[in-house]
């Protein structure tokens, strides 16, 4: 095993589970939301540095789709897809290129 520094200064989580009841993140477009996010970050040129990942259930179903961002310590609930723009706009506030 190796054990190395993590390799991206943002990791974005979105929650793509999906619940037969309906009530999750995926019944509330967090596959689009994924996809936009994901888009958005290799736009910007900086998908070397923030990785949008999938998650699983983050056991707040109920306020789904829920995307959290770490180290910032942010979780995002109720999201939509109108609120990538400024998702996008706050995790990126802080990333350095790197030179
Ligand atoms: S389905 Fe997303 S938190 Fe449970």
């Amino acid at each position: 095993m190796k054990n190395n520094p993590v390799p991206y200064q943002k990791i974005v989580f979105v929650c793509l589970n999906e619940r037969p009841s309906g009530v999750c993140c995926a019944g509330g477009g967090s596959e689009t939301i994924h996809a936009q996010l994901k888009a958005a970050v290799k736009a910007r040129g900086l998908d070397a540095l923030v990785r949008v990942s999938r998650a699983g259930c983050l056991n707040q179903c109920a306020q789904g789709p829920n995307v959290m961002v770490f180290p910032d310590n942010r979780w995002y609930s109720n999201v939509t897809e109108s609120d990538v723009p400024g998702i996008l706009d706050e995790l990126v506030n802080n990333v350095v290129a790197p030179g």
